[in-house]
């Protein structure tokens, strides 16, 4: 609407009202749909103020032990350590421990929380995409193809504006080719399994073939958390269709939200 003389004041009032609202909104509440891709490289909000030196009271935790196969994947809790904090914010990553450069492998887009694209990278960091305060956020990783080696989660968390704790890290995971289990008795695979419970093995039926098919591996060696995995890595084709979908509906969401922010 254009401005008549009359209602010129008016006219101004709103919108320097609008630019005073408006404009300060990005400041108070940091990035309410999460961190920008120019926060990937120092994975530091940008809200003027340094991160907390203390040990971050949140933490990144490994829910399925810490080594998985080569072509399974890694769940992720992030959580406050003791149950009380509550974060707003953050920005994760996995990066090979021996090369912390630059982030490795793919995110599944989560319930709480938006994947997005890092320094060239695609799908490889996960930040969240409302303030609410928050206890648990779940998210699945994926290690690069043919990826093997230690892998280490960096995690910023946001309680408030002024209190966050950039690159909190998560102990490593070891991506493998093979689980170490007392199975490997009857196979021919000279894996490198240093075993240390070796349970007396009963049933071995699947050929040394399908040794990598996580499904059948004995869980008597008791490697990281002796809960049974019901194995819902069975289905080799991931669903590449359904990622692209949401990876569209991302960018989509996000072209409109930053035009709404103009
Ligand atoms: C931010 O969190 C810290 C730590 O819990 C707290 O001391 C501080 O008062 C909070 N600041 C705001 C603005 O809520």
């Amino acid at each position: 609407m254009p401005c008549n003389k009359k209602a010129a004041f008016t006219c101004a009032v709103v919108s320097a009202a609008l630019v005073l609202i408006l404009a300060p909104i990005r400041q108070i509440q940091g990035f309410p749909n999460g961190a920008p891709p120019t926060a990937c490289a120092t994975m530091t909000p940008g809200h003027g103020v340094g991160g907390q030196q203390s040990v971050s009271p949140f933490m990144t935790e490994l829910l399925d032990g810490e080594t998985v196969l080569m072509d399974g994947s890694v769940r992720l809790e992030l959580r406050p350590q003791n149950g009380v904090n509550s974060f707003k914010g953050f920005l994760v990553m996995a990066f090979d421990k021996t090369d912390e450069s630059k982030p490795i492998g793919t995110f599944k887009p989560p319930v709480d929380g938006k994947v997005i694209d890092c320094t060239g990278g695609v799908m490889n960091a996960v930040t969240h995409t409302n303030n609410l305060d928050k206890k648990s956020v779940t998210l699945d990783w994926t290690p690069p193809k043919n990826f093997m080696g230690q892998v280490v989660f960096r995690t910023t968390y946001v309680e408030n504006k002024s209190t966050f704790w950039v690159k909190t890290e998560s102990k490593a995971v070891a991506v493998v080719l093979e689980i170490p289990s007392a199975t490997s008795t009857t196979t021919m695979a000279p894996q490198t399994t240093t075993t240390t419970t070796a349970a007396p093995v009963s049933t071995t039926p699947m050929s040394a073939s399908t040794m990598s098919a996580p499904t059948q591996h004995h869980d008597h060696a008791d490697h990281a958390g002796d809960h049974d995995h019901p194995t819902t890595t069975v289905s080799p084709p991931k669903s590449t269709a359904s990622q692209s979908t949401s990876f569209w509906i991302g960018l989509i969401a996000l072209s409109m939200l930053s035009s709404l922010l103009r």
